[in-house]
């Protein structure tokens, strides 16, 4: 069916450009005759797609480890027993969710929504027996000894049962192989500020659709009319901020309900308004929530709905935005063939990335010494203070070592990293690794956050145990990918696959 022609509506259509910011002045100028507030540019996801949860953001490793992954653009999300503290400590960029790793309920799904991966720094408080002051506390043990003790919590409660009350809250969220980009079913609240409407108005028609947050979905709805020439409504992200990197995956996966019809899904990897996109068609059932699959090799790129044939491959590392669409047309003029004006719905549950090579997803700083206690032919007189005093200080390393192996049984792909003793030294240093757990030594706190967030990247750092302490005499930085080379799999976990 063919509709006539219809009004077209100018106000529409000047502000789809104003939204996409595609005729620059014309955005500013019109938001300042309105009174709006400057839109601050953050628009989601752009730059990195993880979430990490940092647990002991607080403490001496954790709070670097949260700066260092803010300066990547990762979006960082802190586990803190005290907001106030942490947030004079860690700055604005973060979300701090308030919790207690030996209190489970209080590592709730809501902070676990999104989660790619969690880096735990938690530890049990140790202090000179003298008491804490500035120039005597535990940041300086690595520099003068002070008898140590326990002070709060029990090793057992920290070291073990907290480790383990964080990892099996993590499960559900990390064991999935793909990797989320819109999670609709937990939305940060700014969706009307990343997605916005592009319908046939652009080009003279009167479409009309949106995009809603309903129960635990994005809809896009509207009704698409073919009048005045038209025939498409769709809804566009504006640009990322920074373009996402889908390097390494194999393509995009929607969780979606639709009505019977056949939508598009655009991406760009071009920054332009009215540039080459990469389009691909994908057939919905009514009142049926599958999962569509849209591999990379299979994108058509296009310019509108035209097929370009020399067009170079989509840039994977310079993703700048997404689109769904409703249009009568496939390519080249070809008809939709499941296409009907009138009304259409599509509930959106996420956006994901599928196919990427598995990382670690919880890293858990654990300590060198902790299968030493008790280890037949270990001398104590040369061994470090955490070692000598263990049954003193409760048990503590033998505790780190039955979190860890909750961390191993979880099924979760992880890194355990075990430093040799902590300093407050600037900077990251030449590194050694070892497994085994032999080693003797000292490693900046800034080395071992540098660390943890270079693991977050390494498929080769995946379910593997090792230490690490400072190479003395080398003013090199660490060569990470020849450390990580040499590494080998624990053994009893080296066959772990990721289930989707
Ligand atoms: N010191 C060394 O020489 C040495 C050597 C090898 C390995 N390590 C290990 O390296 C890791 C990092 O050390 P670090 O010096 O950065 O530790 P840290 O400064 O003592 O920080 C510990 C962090 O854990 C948090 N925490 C403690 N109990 C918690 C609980 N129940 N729930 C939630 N958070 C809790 C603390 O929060 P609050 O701020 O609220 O207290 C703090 O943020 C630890 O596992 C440590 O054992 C240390």
């Amino acid at each position: 069916m063919v509709e006539g022609n219809r009004p077209w509506d100018i106000g529409r259509f000047l502000q789809t450009l104003v939204y996409f910011d595609v005729i620059p002045c014309l955005g500013w100028v019109m938001r300042l005759l309105q009174g709006h507030e400057e839109n601050d540019g953050k628009n989601e996801p752009g730059g990195k797609m993880q979430v990490v949860l940092v647990a002991g953001a607080t403490g001496g490793v954790g709070k670097r480890v949260v700066q260092r992954l803010v300066e990547r653009g990762y979006k960082v999300r802190s586990l803190v027993r005290d907001a106030d503290r942490a947030r004079a400590l860690l700055g604005d960029k973060v979300e701090l969710y308030v919790g207690d790793i030996t209190k489970p309920e209080t590592l709730t799904s809501k902070m676990m929504a999104n989660v790619s991966a969690v880096v735990c720094c938690t530890a049990v408080r140790v202090q000179p027996v003298e008491g804490d002051t500035p120039d005597r506390d535990k940041y300086y043990q690595g520099v003068k000894f002070y008898q140590p003790e326990i002070v709060g919590d029990t090793p057992e409660r920290v070291e073990y049962l907290g480790v383990k009350h964080l990892v099996q809250a993590a499960v559900p969220y990390l064991s999935r192989s793909t990797e989320i980009i819109f999670d609709f079913a937990a939305p940060s609240k700014d969706l009307p500020d990343i997605w916005g409407v592009v319908d046939d108005v652009v080009m003279g028609g009167v479409s009309e659709s949106g995009i809603h947050l309903v129960g635990n979905t994005a809809l896009f709805a509207g009704n698409v009319s073919t009048a005045n020439s038209g025939g498409f409504a769709s809804v566009r992200t504006r640009n990322f901020e920074s373009p996402l990197s889908l390097t390494g995956y194999d393509g995009i996966e929607l969780r979606v309900k639709g009505d019977g019809k056949r939508y598009k899904f655009i991406i760009r990897s071009d920054p332009r308004w009215d540039g080459t996109a990469f389009s691909y068609s994908f057939d919905t059932i009514d009142n049926s929530w599958i999962d569509v699959r849209i591999p990379f090799a299979q994108l058509v790129p296009v310019f509108r709905a035209k097929t370009l044939r020399d067009s170079p491959p989509i840039d994977l590392s310079n993703i700048y935005s997404f689109q769904l669409m409703l249009s009568k047309f496939e390519y080249d003029g070809e008809l939709n063939p499941k296409f009907e004006p009138g009304s259409f719905a599509l509930q959106v549950e996420s956006i994901r990335a599928y196919g990427g090579m598995t990382k670690p997803k919880f890293v858990l700083v654990s300590s060198a010494g902790v299968t030493r206690p008790g280890r037949a032919g270990i001398n104590l007189e040369e061994e470090p203070p955490a070692v000598r005093l263990n049954d003193q200080l409760g048990g503590i390393l033998t505790w780190k070592l039955k979190g860890e192996d909750s961390v191993r049984e979880s099924g979760v792909p992880y890194t355990i990293i075990r430093p040799c003793a902590l300093t407050e030294e600037p900077g990251v240093q030449a590194l050694i690794f070892d497994q085994g757990d032999n080693i003797k030594g000292k490693v900046s706190r800034d080395s071992v956050a540098e660390l943890c967030v270079q693991v977050l990247e390494q498929p080769k750092a995946c379910n593997v145990t090792f230490e690490v302490k400072q190479a003395q005499g080398s003013d090199r930085l660490p060569q990470w990918e020849q450390l990580f080379e040499q590494l080998q799999p624990d053994v009893s976990f080296c066959n772990y696959e990721t289930t989707t």
